[in-house]
């Protein structure tokens, strides 16, 4: 028989990674996606999947959906990825981050404790959560939390609540604390691949500035097609838990654009990139850096493309899609 998983978030960044890696495990996999008039499979079809998903309609503000896909596919792992991911934003849109990001996992739970409890289930969680801290050292399973955002407030709400109905219901939950994972089709308005695409379009004339916001924070980035991998080990184990999952190296944003304009062989990145207030945000978190022993130890997980790859990655694809690309009018970047 072969299992069934349902991934929320099937059309993000890690959706279409971890629906490529499940299906390479003979699962069946079930897309939720959200009512739209045209949703967008770009990233689906980038990795060639979208036809070997089933898809269903859900939202995580809407509780009743929730019910029904649990109850009619009763899953035998459900990975929650959706969510209203972009921290710059949130404090634009608290409220809706907040439903989405901690109310929508309360019900999507509410539905497998009450419709499907064996299932076992993933929350997306996130190294935001630790937000502000003071030492500028690393950060593992036992550090305090201290989210600067609504985004990284919303997740400490779901990260708590996935620990809470283990405890409570003995549901196999489990809570995975990534650190910043990147690649190819990464959402545009995060920062590297704002820089990546930013580059595209100033090598190939489309452009002739990048504008971004502070580049002195510190993120460990990784690569999401090797992080999709220790969110299904989560679910392999005996006993659920929780898990730092990141490289244990970190950079600034300043050395990613440094690295990634050089690679594109525009060898000083201080004549393009500005610094612009618009992109700096209310209360920043100034670095992250993840001690992932304990993911190494019990699942066995550590990652395989270094930062320099993952930034060659990058580059090379969007150079590729805007070679690709009829000449646009004009400098398109709006975040
Ligand atoms: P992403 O690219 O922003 O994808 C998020 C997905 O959630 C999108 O497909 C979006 O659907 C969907 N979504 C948003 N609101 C929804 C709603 N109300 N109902 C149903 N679906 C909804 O994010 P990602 O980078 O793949 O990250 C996946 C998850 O990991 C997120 O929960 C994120 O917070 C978390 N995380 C990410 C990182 C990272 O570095 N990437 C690190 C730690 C944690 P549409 O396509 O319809 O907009
Ligand atoms: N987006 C963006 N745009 N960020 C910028 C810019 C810019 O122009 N300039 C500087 N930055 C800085 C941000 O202030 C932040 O310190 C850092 O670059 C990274 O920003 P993002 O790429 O937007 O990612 P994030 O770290 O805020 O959040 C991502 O990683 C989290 C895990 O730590 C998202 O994927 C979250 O969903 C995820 O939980």
């Amino acid at each position: 028989m072969r299992k069934i998983a349902l991934v929320t978030g099937i059309l993000g960044q890690d959706g279409p990674y971890l629906a490529e890696y499940l299906l390479s495990k003979e699962y069946k996999v079930y897309g939720m996606v959200r009512r739209y008039s045209n949703p967008n499979f770009g990233n689906l079809d980038y990795l060639g999947l979208t036809n070997k998903i089933e898809y269903v309609e859900g939202d995580m503000t809407d509780e009743s959906s929730l019910y029904s896909i649990i109850k009619n596919i009763r899953p035998d792992e459900v990975y929650n990825l959706a969510a209203q991911s972009f921290v710059g934003g949130s404090w634009e849109m608290a409220k809706l981050t907040t439903e989405i990001n901690a109310i929508g996992v309360l019900y999507l739970l509410n539905a497998i404790k009450s419709f499907c409890p064996t299932a076992k289930f993933y929350q997306a969680s996130t190294s935001e959560m630790f937000g502000l801290q003071h030492d500028n050292g690393f950060q593992d399973e036992k550090t305090p939390f201290h989210p600067r955002s609504p985004y990284g407030i919303s997740k400490v709400y779901a990260h708590w609540t996935t620990v809470n109905y283990r405890e409570s219901y003995g549901l196999y939950t489990c809570s995975g604390i990534l650190f910043n994972h990147e690649s190819p089709i990464r959402g545009i308005q995060f920062v590297t691949r704002k820089i990546t695409d930013g580059i595209a379009k100033i090598k190939l004339g489309f452009s002739s500035k990048l504008y971004l916001g502070n580049l002195d924070a510190k993120r460990d980035w990784g690569y999401a097609g090797d992080y999709v991998e220790a969110m299904w080990l989560m679910l392999q184990q005996k006993t659920p838990d929780d898990f730092v999952v990141g490289t244990g190296k970190n950079h600034t944003v300043r050395e990613f654009a440094q690295l990634a304009f050089k690679y594109a062989g525009l060898d000083d990145y201080k004549k393009y990139v500005i610094s612009d207030a618009r992109f700096k945000r209310p209360a920043e978190v100034p670095a992250l850096c993840a001690r992932a022993d304990k993911a190494e130890k019990v699942l066995g997980w550590t990652p395989r493309v270094s930062f320099e790859e993952l930034v060659k990655m990058m580059v090379d694809a969007d150079l590729n899609r805007y070679k690709n690309k009829s000449k646009i009018k004009g400098d398109k970047s709006k975040f």
